[in-house]
Formats: structure tokens, sequence, C-alpha cells
């Protein structure tokens, strides 16, 4: 069990594109998996990709399901994911994110998508998703590309929640 810090907004950490994984199979990136969903198990959370953890590679864990009243863990790890295609039409949906604690703000994202990933043992898979897994996975691979939800904003609205976050982590700008 290996539960690690989460880094949270505005560290640069988190806005720089992630590295692709050769070797799934590697394992650092094994163990790198066991402590992004120690991690997220423990936060509690639904979704956490790995520059939450400080380490920037292309790799994400999810488990929408276990939290739900009596329902068994079902996680997911996401190596190297792509999304392929979105459809066009987009709904808004409250989202959070563990790195940036104690905000909730609606955004707007495509409803289904379909998308390409290797897992665990190398085997390249794809396959379509809706609902809140679809914004689930959208939200956890932004982070992969260095992009957060609060991105999403009208500009103003942005402006505003970002100057707030930056002010209550003790950032001067
Ligand atoms: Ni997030």
């Amino acid at each position: 069990m290996a539960v690690r810090p989460i880094i949270t907004y505005p560290d640069p950490i988190l806005r720089r594109t992630c590295a692709p994984i050769d070797d799934p199979t590697a394992d650092d990136v094994q163990q790198l998996a066991r402590d992004l969903a120690d991690t997220m198990y423990d936060a509690p959370g639904v979704g956490l990709a790995a520059p939450q953890i400080g380490v920037n590679r292309c790799i994400v864990v999810t488990d929408t399901a276990w939290r739900d009243e009596g329902a068994a863990r079902d996680l997911h790890v996401w190596i190297n994911p792509e999304i392929i295609w979105h459809n066009d039409e987009l709904k808004p949906f409250e989202e959070g994110c563990l790195s940036i604690p104690d905000t909730f703000h609606e955004v707007s994202r495509p409803t289904a998508i379909k998308l390409r990933w290797i897992d665990l043992q190398g085997d390249s898979h794809e396959a379509g998703y809706e609902g809140l897994m679809a914004t689930a996975l959208q939200h956890e691979f932004d982070h992969l590309q260095g992009r957060l939800f609060i991105d999403l904003l009208k500009p103003m609205k942005q402006r505003l929640v970002k100057r707030r976050l930056k002010k209550r982590a003790g950032w001067k700008r």
C-alpha cells in the first residue's frame, strides 16, 4: 500500500505534457499503477492521473462504481489513452478534481467518446463510453495533456476561479 501525496493547483507539474509509456509490463509502471489506485481509493476519488502524484507519464486509473452502496471495486488502468472519436452533443456536468480541493463547477463535454488504450499486460484495446464514464475519462485524460477542468470554464469565471485558488494556495499572482 503506497498512498502518495496529491499535487495541487497551481503546481506546474500539473501543466506538463506527459510522456507515453513504452513498456507497460515494466516493474516501475506496475508499481505506479498500484500507487495510483491506492492513492485514488484513499482520497477517496473516482479517477486519478499520474501527474497528480507528481509523475508526468501517460497513465490513469478510474473506478466510477466502488463508492456506490454495496458495489465491489472495479479498477481500470488506462495507459497511453487516446480519444479517437467523440460526438457533437455537449452536456454540462458538475466536476471536481482531487488536485483542486473543494472546488466544483459545471463544464460541458461530449457525452460519448471512443478511445484506444493499452493495459498493464501491454495489450491494446478500443471501446466506446458514455455518461459518467465518458465525463470521467475526458477529465482524467486532460490531465495527461496538462489540462484541468477549470480551463474549460468561460473566460471571466475562469479568471475569478483561478485567482481565488492561487490566493488560497499562497501564490502572489
Ligand atoms: Ni482531476
